[in-house]
Formats: structure tokens, sequence, C-alpha cells
């Protein structure tokens, strides 16, 4: 490969400035060209590349969001919108993608790969880490932190007027962000879309809660649970235990923003390295991934068909550990 173009798409997450920092710095050791695609997607598709060098991507890695904006593209999603793209990276003479982002970014580079054999590899750049093929996804621990945080905070509120309090927390359709800040802030229940409980388990923990002397409690919401909304969640709640004083809390966008964690940042540049490796060692069509601490690539129809499957020990251990 001769000259590479790096872009970032789909829903941000922390951390992705630092795969875009060691994508760039990375080439430009070997002296591969790089460019930067504004937008994601529609960058392509509008033709808009950026000279990337060494000092493009300085003072980013501790900053969140992406430098280079991203975007959920609708014109992509058609052949004229690729084609438009193709002819661009044609123009600009690009013979590889390295494409950060979720599920949907990598859908686009398989169909762009698959229709136009550009070469593409991908960093899996979303909080959500709903993507097979790395143990972790960058942006997922410092949403994970984020989210610890700001339940704490809903704790000592919650502490001091014996509140209940529903706190949803995003993922899409995967519950680990839920899971795993569900057990650092030692929520009473975590609810998740991958488990089947009913809102007679969810009455069943209050009764027990309530044995054991429980006076304020937290309960941790996937967005996209199975149960109901999380208002009809408080609501069933209140007319099982008219005396509680329940409040709602949906944590949003505030846990995509942020200043990338250490975790976050290595691992970004790890997968932002093996990214560039991967393409000079002919790689394509496969997302860099890290499992067991090893630098691996899955082909990107794996790695969006199949998500990481969530630990049954961690659901054993919320359960003890609640009550
Ligand atoms: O995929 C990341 C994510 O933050 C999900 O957790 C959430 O469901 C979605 O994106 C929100 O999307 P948007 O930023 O377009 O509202």
């Amino acid at each position: 490969v001769k000259k590479i173009a790096v872009f970032t798409s789909g829903g941000d997450s922390p951390g992705m400035n630092a795969a875009i920092r060691a994508v760039v710095r990375t080439a430009n050791h070997f002296d591969i060209d790089c460019y930067g695609v504004w937008e994601g997607y529609n960058g392509l598709i509008k033709g808009e590349f950026i000279k990337m060098g060494a000092r493009s991507v300085k003072n980013i890695i501790n900053r969140g969001g992406t430098i280079l904006k991203s975007a959920r593209s609708q014109e992509f999603r058609t052949k004229e919108g690729r084609q438009k793209a193709y002819d661009n990276c044609l123009k600009e003479g690009i013979d590889a993608l390295v494409c950060i982002g979720g599920d949907g970014t990598f859908t686009g580079a398989t169909i762009f790969n698959e229709e136009f054999g550009i070469k593409t590899i991908g960093i899996p750049g979303t909080i959500d880490n709903d993507i097979f093929g790395s143990d972790n996804t960058v942006g997922y621990d410092t949403a994970l932190n984020t989210a610890m945080d700001a339940i704490d905070k809903i704790r000592d509120t919650a502490t001091s007027h014996n509140r209940v309090f529903f706190v949803e927390v995003m993922g899409r359709d995967a519950g680990f962000i839920a899971l795993n800040s569900g057990i650092a802030v030692g929520a009473l229940d975590i609810i998740i879309p991958e488990t089947r409980d009913s809102i007679e388990d969810l009455f069943e923990t209050f009764n027990k809660a309530q044995k054991s002397g429980k006076s304020s409690s937290i309960i941790v919401v996937a967005e996209d649970e199975k149960l109901g909304s999380i208002y009809s969640l408080a609501e069933a709640t209140k007319a099982k235990f008219p005396h509680y004083d329940i409040r709602v809390a949906i944590l949003g966008h505030i846990q995509r923003g942020g200043s990338p964690s250490c975790a976050d940042r290595v691992l970004a540049s790890r997968l932002g390295y093996g990214a560039v490796i991967g393409l000079m060692d002919g790689k394509t069509n496969v997302m860099a991934g890290l499992q067991a601490n090893k630098l691996v690539f899955t082909p990107f129809r794996e790695a969006i068909k199949k998500h990481n499957t969530i630990d049954e020990d961690l659901l054993k251990i919320s359960e003890i550990l609640a009550i």
C-alpha cells in the first residue's frame, strides 16, 4: 500500500482520536501517504480528503470525540453514493481505507470492498462493545467509567432521600455497559436485553431488598431492554410498592464524550498500529482487534454478525453481591 485514507463513522467514541493518531503516525513511519476523510462516508462521497502527517495529530490523544468528525451516512447506503465515493478514491489514488467505527461502518466497508475491490480494514470504535473479534472496543472503557461516575453521584442523592432510582445507560441492543457499570456501582438489579428477566423478578428483588433493610436502591437499565420503557418499569414498580419514592435518570450522550481512559488510549494505539500493519501484510475486509491481549484480525462479516457474549459469571456475581 502506498496511499491510505482514514475516517471515523457512526456514533463517535472516546479514543477515536488516539486511533487516528496511531494510524497516521504508523503510516508515516512506513512511508505510506495518509489522508484523513472528513465526516465518515460523507467525506468519501464529497471528496473531502485532508493530507495528514505526524504533526497533524499532535495533542489529540487525550481528546474525546473525533477531529475528523463522524456521520451515519444515508447516501453511502445507495449504489450511486458508493460509486461517487469510489470515483473520489480513484482520483486521489487511495489504495486502502482504514475505517474506525461500529457495525454500520463495517457493513458499509464490506459492501464497498465487494463492489469495487478497494482494500478496507477496520478498528472497532464504539462505546457499545457490541463487536465480535475484540475483547473491548475503543471507547467502551471510558463510557463505563463515565456511567459509573454519574451513577455514583446519583447514589449520593438516592441515599440521602431513601429513593429508588432507575438509571438508563446506552449500549443499543447490547447490555455490556449496563452489566459492568451496574456491578461497579453496586446496583440492586441490572436489566439487560440478553436475559429474560420478568417484572416479577424485579419485584422479587425489591422484596428481598426490603427484608434485608435496604432504604435506597439503584436499578441500572440498558436502553434496549425488553421489559418496556424505563418509565413504564418505574410506574409498574410504583404501583406495586406505593411507598417507594422513585426517580428516573437517563444518562444519554454524556456516555459518548470525555477524555479517553488510559485503557482506551492504549487499545486505540495498538489497533491503529495493527490496522496499518495488517494492510501492509495484504489483509483486507477484516477488523483489527485485541483478544486475550493479542492482535487478531476478524473478517468484517463475522465481527458484525456475532456479539461478544454476556459473561454468565458476571450475571451471577451481580445477583449475589447486590443484596
Ligand atoms: O452506538 C453508540 C450509541 O451511543 C448507542 O449506544 C446509542 O443507541 C446510539 O449510539 C445513539 O445514537 P445517536 O447518537 O445517533 O442518537
